[in-house]
């Protein structure tokens, strides 16, 4: 029996995951739950799974909650969770919150189902570097990283060319730069392939999210930056692919769905039969690549930027894009705004190569604080 945290139990990746659970009882023992506000979620997933503790980490809203369970407040005691005794940690939390947890899983040789690329984003090379000492597995839960991670065991590491990582074509892509300066949250959330998370969807629709991407396929599969490319694939069917110096090129196809993926992180290194996927599915379907607008998709280029300044500016690229996102949903600015607060709050702040977790950690903060500033000015 694997014994299970989840942490961040009660969104998107959470309840998928949870949703592969129940159907293997015999296979898993949840251990440990999170949300941060979704008490009500919490209570129903308290009551179905039985775990031994949970953590609300938004402080108020714990302190409301009645529990025979052990209860773990705020952010800071997210790690507490984390590093309960158990065989995989799901990190599925979204923002800068899930790096502690991560990072101190990681130092108890607990292995790691992440799908909290932003553990990754701001702290990529520390990460990696522990798990190396700690010899602890990260299996990603990103599809793409999922795709890349599978297809990387085709080949050794030095005989890899390049790793394309996909990105779909909505309707947003197709727009004129007057149509993008007006797009709405309507306009987005009536794009996705699949329901998601609404940091997520709206980091997909700038194209942070696949810039956050190349940054979390740099430390993972330790690769350069310049062998990471991105291809627009419209169908959603190629979730990524590996050219090895041969020329072969080795991917994962599927019908898009987030429950493959996070089915094969929970049962890794097994593999478990699943209903979600047909080849039947793919009959009549045609593959296309083409090459991603950068000029349209400024936020692209920021990712690119960012990682190859290195040091704390992948941290900032986070914090201002935080910022200026939660600025869109609350109708504060506009979509074609997002780009130009982050470039700014990257232009005002002086890089420190080689940081430790705490300067990271910082770094994000005073950058969310820039941004602001930026946004107010
Ligand atoms: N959704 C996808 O298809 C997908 C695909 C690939 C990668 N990812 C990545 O997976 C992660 C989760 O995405 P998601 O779409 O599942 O997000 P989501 O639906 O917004 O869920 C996020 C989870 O984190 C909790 N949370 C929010 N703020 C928190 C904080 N400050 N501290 C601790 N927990 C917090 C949420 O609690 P509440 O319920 O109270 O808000 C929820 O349980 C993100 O890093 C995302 O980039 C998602």
């Amino acid at each position: 029996m694997k014994r299970i945290i989840i942490l961040g139990s009660t969104g998107s990746i959470g309840t998928q995951t949870l949703d592969i659970v129940r159907q293997h009882p015999d296979k898993f023992k949840i251990i440990g739950l999170s949300t941060n506000s979704n008490i009500e979620k919490l209570r129903e997933q308290v009551a179905e799974f039985k775990p031994e503790a949970i953590c609300i980490t938004d402080e108020e809203k714990a302190e409301l909650f009645k529990t025979d369970v052990t209860l773990y407040k705020g952010e800071d005691e997210l790690k507490k969770l984390a590093t309960l005794d158990s065989d995989l940690l799901i990190n599925s939390v979204v923002g800068s919150a899930g790096l502690i947890p991560t990072l101190e899983a990681i130092k108890k040789g607990t292995m790691i189902g992440l799908a909290n690329k932003e553990t990754l984003v701001l702290a990529g090379e520390i990460v990696m570097r522990e798990a190396k000492k700690h010899n602890v597995t990260i299996i990603p839960i990103d599809s793409e990283h999922s795709a890349l991670f599978q297809s990387l065991k085709s080949g050794g590491k030095t005989e890899i060319r390049n790793i394309y990582l996909t990105m779909g074509k909505g309707k947003i892509a197709e727009m004129s730069d007057e149509q993008l300066r007006n797009v709405t949250m309507n306009d987005i959330f009536s794009r996705p392939a699949w329901n998601m998370g609404n940091k997520i969807t709206i980091d997909s629709a700038t194209c942070m999210n696949k810039a956050f991407e190349v940054i979390e396929a740099r430390w993972l599969f330790a690769v350069a930056p310049e062998q990471i490319k991105v291809i627009v694939h419209p169908e959603y069917i190629c979730h990524s692919l590996v050219e090895f110096c041969d020329g072969s090129m080795i991917t994962e196809l599927g019908t898009p769905d987030m429950r493959r993926y996070t089915q094969y992180a929970l049962f890794y290194p097994q593999r478990a039969m699943a209903t979600v996927s047909s080849f039947t599915d793919l009959y009549g379907k045609t593959l296309r690549f083409e090459k991603p607008a950068f000029e349209k998709f400024l936020c692209l280029s920021l990712g690119h930027m960012a990682l190859e300044m290195g040091g704390i500016m992948p941290a900032v690229l986070h914090g201002a894009d935080h910022v200026a996102v939660k600025a869109f949903m609350e109708n504060k600015i506009g979509f074609m705004d997002i780009p130009k607060i982050i470039a700014q709050a990257m232009s005002e702040t002086k890089n420190i190569l080689n940081p430790d977790i705490h300067q990271i950690v910082e770094a994000e903060k005073t950058a969310q604080k820039t941004a602001t500033e930026v946004l107010t000015s």
